[in-house]
């Protein structure tokens, strides 16, 4: 009889490490051009790469549907393209200038160049999505790219805005991050050729366990450092970005209190108010751990869309990884 059973964060990462070792060739080759600048971009980008989370979880959600052929390791290399993509234009739109612990894109090469090696690396991602010859995931890698995309617009909208509520924060959370964590569990299912029931269950997962994971980055923020987050602490509110604890907080504390924010907002900076000030603020009222205890609730509903699925080691590996996300410091 299958039994389950919780495995670590390592013993999830050496289920698909030789298959993402795969990713990072694939990724490696899909990012050359005979225009400079892009090879250029390209290899700086794969080079000084980030976590690969997403990759991973195409990887694991092919594994556990019981797909095992190429186009899980070109898929896997798609969605990570797509979010690098998305990554080079936050860091313009933010005005970024460490990412993963390097200079951003934009800082390197100026912001027309990183304009359009992310336009650039968007339509790679599609290319080699086309070569796939199916629409299902030629539709949903589409569709999400608009969700994304949507979701940074509706987010500038709402810069350095205090009154933002909870569920706008949520939408903005599920665009810009938790569509793109579910299109990566969804294609498992696609490429498996499952049924629409389980391709639904699987992209709830995925949306869960990616709005836990933009919970935590937003908590990270406060409490990280930039060694260990490879991106400067405090960006959020900096940014104008008013992110779940100060949404929590602005409910809870004193008019003087919330003063505080927005003199960071308008100023646009710590300038009158320190960023320790604030910190000291969500420590007080307890809403980091609020955040952090909101993530840990989508961690346990990722869990439980798993049910109904024939038990496996790679079932385990997913139903692991939501506490590994929630808990992650980095
Ligand atoms: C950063 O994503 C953007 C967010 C969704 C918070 P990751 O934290 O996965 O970034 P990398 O790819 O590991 O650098
Ligand atoms: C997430 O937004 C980036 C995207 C998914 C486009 P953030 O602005 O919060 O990401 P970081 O904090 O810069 O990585
Ligand atoms: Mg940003
Ligand atoms: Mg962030």
């Amino acid at each position: 009889m299958a039994t389950t059973r919780n495995l670590t964060a390592s013993e999830v990462f050496d289920l698909v490490r030789s298959d993402l070792q795969k990713v990072e060739e694939e990724f490696s080759q899909q990012t050359v051009s005979s225009v400079r600048p892009i090879t250029e971009i390209g290899q700086y980008l794969h080079l000084n790469g980030g976590k690969r989370i997403r990759p991973a979880l195409v990887l694991l959600s092919c594994k556990m549907c019981g797909y095992e052929g190429a186009s899980a390791l070109r898929l896997g290399s798609v969605v990570e393209l797509l979010h690098t993509a998305t990554l080079v234009h936050d860091d313009v739109i933010d005005q970024a200038e460490i990412r993963r612990g390097h200079p951003s894109t934009n800082s390197r090469w100026g912001n027309h160049t990183s304009v359009l090696a992310g336009d650039w690396l968007y339509m790679q991602a599609f290319n080699i999505a086309l070569a796939e010859r199916n629409f299902k995931i030629l539709d949903l890698l589409i569709g999400l790219t608009q969700v994304m995309v949507e979701g940074e617009l509706l987010q500038l909208n709402r810069l350095r805005k205090l009154d933002i509520s909870e569920d706008e924060y949520f939408e903005v959370a599920y665009r810009k991050t938790a569509c793109l964590f579910s299109a990566c569990l969804r294609l498992g299912a696609l490429l498996a050729g499952r049924s629409e029931e389980e391709e639904i269950k699987l992209g709830a997962y995925g949306a869960d366990l990616g709005l836990a994971f933009q919970l935590v980055d937003d908590v990270l923020d406060f409490i990280s450092s930039e060694d260990v987050l490879g991106k400067p602490i405090g960006s959020d509110l900096r940014e104008g970005k008013v992110t779940l604890p100060l949404i929590y907080l602005l409910q809870k504390c004193r008019p003087e209190e919330a003063k505080k924010i927005s003199c960071v907002l308008e100023e646009g900076g710590f300038h009158t108010v320190k960023f320790s000030e604030i910190l000291e603020l969500v420590e007080q009222y307890g809403t980091l751990r609020l955040a952090r205890s909101k993530a840990q609730k989508l961690a346990e509903r990722a869990r439980s869309c798993l049910e109904g699925f024939p038990d496996s080691q790679y079932k385990d590996a997913l139903r692991s990884l939501p506490e590994f996300i929630v808990e992650r410091d980095s």
